[in-house]
């Protein structure tokens, strides 16, 4: 893609700045800080700033996100000369600067003097400015604007010492259903396509008398009498998520071409919708993201080591940066629970165990006026006499005794195959049912792993499976022959490989496969279907007597059923009753020297944990500190076991404590604590152990 494309001189310095954080992290240690607005403050405040930061141990700070409007106030002006005085007063001070394009959110006169630069919703209604964020990517004239600010800032601070890092944007998310956006959606489908024919090839257009005569003819997907074409709005899903990347590429660049030769990167985040990071991956120097979990929900202790999985698996294994996290509680849920200090702080080393090199917040001091003027911030309104704070000051100084763990790998055998166009085909409407949602799937399964402390990457389809003798595909509708081809060589060399429902079914466009399906998988699972149906809640299983790992309770599927043969394939499951009684539902099949089972319906928890399971310890892995998985889970319940280079974190998130053999005498990094035969962890603790050579 031309978007993706970078000057050849850009890219030698990129990759030069590739080892820039790993650079950045082996001189101050993890990273730790946040998101910096001193614009929203008088300057003796920034003096108070700096040095509560200093007592805290903050090294790293997001400067000048949202602060077009306090550096262009007219157009084509400049007043930069706060942020001078921001820049040398964090310098003097020992804090480094991940300094930030201010592009995310353009002054109010953008889009009074240029409406074109506001993006138009799906309804042809046209956003306005009074919050933030409201450009198209599309818009050319808010492209020049932005690639305008950058290219002067970048010239200004490239070689500014407190700079470290650059920030482009903030969090790329931005739609657009306009004409500017249309004319960039044919440009793109011009050059995907190349000729009309194809494209109506690709959509299925001769379906609904849909068949376009012209390019020009194509639209967005838009508000329309029924329901749209799914390739249509695949496809702009695609080109939005370039269009997006191809702005990030703009300004990246411009930072590049005025001389920057610090890391650049952007923040993700997590399983976010609107944009493919596998294909954004190779764009940043560093993998940052921002997370931030409900507190109040059971499940975001595993859902959230999911993420931290996956930004550790975008980067090839690499450290990678936790940009934004809340202190304690947001402001933007319907209902804002806040956390203990405690929790702030074991969500923190979460991370670390999860491989980031780099802690940070939203933001620094709490704002006090504004959307955000009730969202914690790690100094909070409530000054530095506050627990809050307190807590802070805490995490500053565990982090500082990581410094061990800077750099260390993960090492995972277990892959989770997961890719957002997939996700997005799944999820176009009008299929057999809407209760199936691919990151649940996702999250249900990894689940499974995170009970019994074994650690996943998440793979991009296609790729080779590596070293990973375990490869997990819990939901992947679209599955291309590359993909198939891996899965077919991983396990003819011995991996085991669970398939889950409706898993297969499309090609890259969306349309089905024809034949029995999942038609490139069918040879791997020996057992194929022909139809898909909707589940009542709780349908019953027959399970195989004979499957020695079949739970005892949980007997049950729910939400979607396939009408399923056997071809060579174990059945361990079978349907009760209803449309498909009888028919297989789990099955298990030999194949070169690995195997594969297939998961035809959405099984229970139980069902679930068992198959997986079964699959695990067939493969051979033990959980972190060697014990073989088990359905409910081979750790007490509410720990978290990772290991991270030498270095065994433990994270208790449950109510009670938690008590682990170890594998060998060790030593707490965060305490100095030592242990011989075994640790136990209280609630809300977390431990980083290290073997201890005993004399
Ligand atoms: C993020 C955003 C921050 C801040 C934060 C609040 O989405 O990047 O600027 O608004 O949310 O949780």
């Amino acid at each position: 893609m031309p978007t993706t494309d970078r000057p050849a001189d850009a890219r030698a310095s990129a990759d030069r700045a590739g080892s820039g954080f790993a650079a950045l992290c082996a001189d101050l240690g993890l990273c730790f800080g946040g998101d910096y607005n001193p614009e929203q403050w008088p300057r003796e405040v920034w003096n108070d700033d700096v040095r509560l930061m200093r007592r805290a141990g903050v090294n790293l700070v997001t400067v000048g996100v949202f602060s077009w409007s306090r550096i262009e106030p007219v157009p084509g002006e400049r007043d930069f000369t706060w942020l001078d005085e921001v820049l040398d007063l964090l310098h003097e001070n020992g804090i480094a600067v991940d300094l930030a394009t201010p592009t995310a959110s353009p002054p109010p006169w953008l889009g009074i003097r240029h409406p074109e630069t506001l993006p138009v919703d799906r309804d042809g209604v046209r956003l306005s400015a009074g919050s933030r964020n409201q450009f198209s990517p599309a818009s050319a004239v808010y492209r020049e604007h932005a690639l305008a600010i950058t290219r002067d800032l970048a010239e200004r601070y490239a070689r500014h010492p407190s700079v470290r890092m650059w920030h482009v944007g903030n969090e790329w998310g931005q739609l657009d259903h306009g004409d500017e956006a249309a004319r960039e959606f044919r440009l793109w489908l011009r050059r995907e396509y190349a000729t009309i024919d194809a494209l109506n090839e690709a959509w299925g257009t001769a379906v609904w008398s849909q068949r376009y005569g012209s390019f020009d003819e194509v639209l967005p997907p838009r508000r329309a009498p029924y329901t749209i074409n799914p390739t249509q709005s695949l496809d702009f899903r695609r080109y939005s998520s370039d269009q997006l990347l191809r702005c990030y590429g703009e300004q990246r660049d411009a930072i590049r071409e005025a001389g920057a030769t610090q890391p650049i990167t952007t923040n993700f985040m997590g399983f976010f919708p609107h944009a493919d990071y596998w294909s954004w991956a190779d764009a940043v120097d560093v993998i940052a993201d921002d997370q931030y979990p409900d507190p109040g929900d059971e499940h975001a202790p595993a859902d959230i080591a999911l993420v931290q999985d996956l930004m550790r698996s975008l980067g090839g294994g690499r450290p990678w940066l936790l940009m934004e996290q809340a202190i304690s509680a947001v402001s933007w849920r319907e209902h804002n629970l806040a956390k203990t200090p405690q929790k702030g702080r074991l969500d923190s080393l979460q991370a670390v165990a999860r491989g980031a090199d780099g802690i940070c917040f939203f933001q620094w001091r709490q704002a006090r006026s504004g959307p955000e003027r009730f969202h914690s911030a790690m100094l909070p309104a409530a000054g530095d006499d506050s627990a809050v704070f307190h807590g802070v000051e805490r995490l500053g100084a565990d982090l500082r005794r990581l410094r061990p763990v800077v750099g260390a790998r993960v090492n995972a055998r277990v892959g989770i195959l997961f890719d957002w166009p997939s996700w997005w085909a799944s999820e176009e409407p009008a299929r057999p049912t809407e209760r199936l949602r691919t990151i649940e799937q996702v999250q249900r399964w990894y689940r499974v792993l995170w009970r019994n402390g074994v650690a996943a990457n998440v793979l991009r389809p296609g790729d080779d499976a590596g070293d990973h003798c375990v490869v997990l595909v819990p939901h992947s509708y679209v599955i291309e022959p590359g993909a198939a081809d891996a899965l077919r060589d991983a396990v003819s060399g011995g991996a085991r490989l669970v398939v889950g429902p409706f898993s297969g079914v499309a090609d890259r466009h969306g349309h089905l496969l024809q034949g029995r399906s999942p038609a490139l998988l069918r040879d791997l699972l020996g057992v194929s279907g022909e139809e898909w149906s909707g589940l009542p809640d709780g349908a019953p299983l027959v399970v195989d007597e004979a499957w020695d790992a079949a739970p005892a309770v949980g007997r049950t599927a729910s939400v979607l059923a396939e009408r399923l043969r056997a071809d060579g394939a174990d059945v361990l499951a079978a349907f009760g009753d209803g449309v498909y009684a009888g028919l297989p539902a789990i099955t298990r099949h030999a194949f070169g020297e690995g195997r594969a089972w297939y998961v035809g319906a959405v099984v229970s928890d139980e069902l679930l944990a068992a198959v997986l399971t079964d699959a695990l310890r067939d493969a051979g892995v033990t959980n972190v500190v060697g014990v073989p998985p088990r359905p409910e889970g081979s750790l007490p319940q509410g720990l978290e076991a990772v290991r991270r280079g030498d270095h065994l974190f433990l994270l208790n998130h449950g109510r009670h404590g938690a008590e682990l053999v170890l594998p060998a005498a060790m030593r707490d990094l965060l305490t100095d604590e030592e242990f011989d035969r075994a640790a136990t962890v209280a609630p809300g603790a977390a431990m980083v152990l290290t073997e201890r050579l005993t004399t």
